[in-house]
């Protein structure tokens, strides 16, 4: 196979650590996995701000309401900064959203697990968006400008959200024995589904090594989740929660955690839609579309006669 100067060019760009541009010609399975990735991304920011609004209404106070009002309406932007990423790349918003809502297109799992109560905004915060925060600071290098650019502004709201569950979660730690429980048992609901949030180990990860190859992905997901592990254990030294894996120990010879097998059904029973929330989540997705109807009419009207105006004034 002779190789042609455009993938040549293409190839040195991505040899030379350089950024990939939406004008610049690219591989077709490059284009691909790329939509499939940063739309699935995108997704999962719109769809992660339902188990949090569960508790706006509900927030303890005033202070508490208007922070995690701030957190969810910035999972909105996330979502939006990553569906105009994915735009660039020829694939229409319409169809992502028309992919989503007919249940056609993955999210991250673990946003179909349950909210029952105040300390989940807690341990989503510490756990869930700073698992997210591991997996995304390497993708503010990835190869595709849009999408590392994109990230870069992500991963500073993370930060945020990842501070405010655990100030919450620290808060309920020296409340009473009540509050505690109700801590520790939002850690142990979310601990395992967080570690999962990094995907199947790296011998089960067929699409790993390409998207590294192609400086999408700068890490596998092994390392990624044994440093998530290692940014977590002092920190619950310092809220005084166990994380409930009663093998997790530092190994001195492999320089690495030891911790429990993973439940893999567990995670593909609810990647494959039958985890305890994936229809609510949609049904409440589809119903917030049908509900937006008349936003999507009324732009389009008001594009319509803007260019009309344009075009007289021509
Ligand atoms: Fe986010
Ligand atoms: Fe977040």
């Amino acid at each position: 196979m002779t190789t042609t100067p455009e993938q040549a060019q293409f190839d040195a760009l991505i040899a030379a650590d350089g950024r990939i541009e939406p004008r610049d010609w690219m591989p077709e399975a490059y284009r691909k996995t790329l939509v499939r990735q940063i739309s699935q991304h995108a997704h999962s920011e719109i769809i992660g701000m339902q188990p949090e609004a569960n508790w706006i209404s509900r927030a303890p106070s005033l202070k508490r309401k208007a922070i995690l009002m701030a957190k969810v309406q910035d999972e909105a932007g996330h979502g939006l900064y990553l569906y105009s990423a994915a735009q660039t790349l020829g694939t229409p918003r319409d169809e992502m959203t028309e992919a989503l809502i007919a249940g056609k297109a993955k999210y991250s799992s673990i946003f179909n697990y349950p909210t029952p109560t105040w300390a989940d905004m807690g341990a989503i915060g510490w756990l869930v968006d700073g698992a997210a925060i591991c997996n995304q600071v390497p993708l503010c290098r990835a190869s595709y400008g849009p999408y590392g650019r994109a990230m870069v502004r992500i991963c500073k709201e993370e930060s945020f959200h990842q501070r405010q569950g655990f100030e919450i979660l620290l808060t309920l730690m020296q409340g009473t024995d009540e509050q505690r429980r109700m801590a520790q048992d939002a850690v142990d609901r979310w601990y395992w589904p967080a570690l999962q949030m990094f995907g199947p180990p790296d011998d089960q990860s067929p699409n790993s090594a390409q998207s590294m190859a192609w400086n999408i992905k700068r890490f596998t997901n092994d390392e990624l989740r044994q440093r998530f592990v290692g940014m977590l254990v002092p920190q619950a030294e310092v809220l005084g929660v166990t994380l409930p894996d009663p093998k997790l120990r530092w190994n001195d010879e492999t320089q690495q955690y030891d911790m429990s097998e993973i439940d893999w059904t567990e995670f593909f029973e609810v990647l494959a839609g039958r985890g305890p929330m994936n229809a609510e989540r949609l049904r409440r997705r589809r119903e917030a579309h049908e509900d937006g109807a008349w936003v999507r009419e009324a732009a389009a009207e008001y594009a319509r006669k803007r260019a009309q105006i344009t075009e007289q004034a021509a």
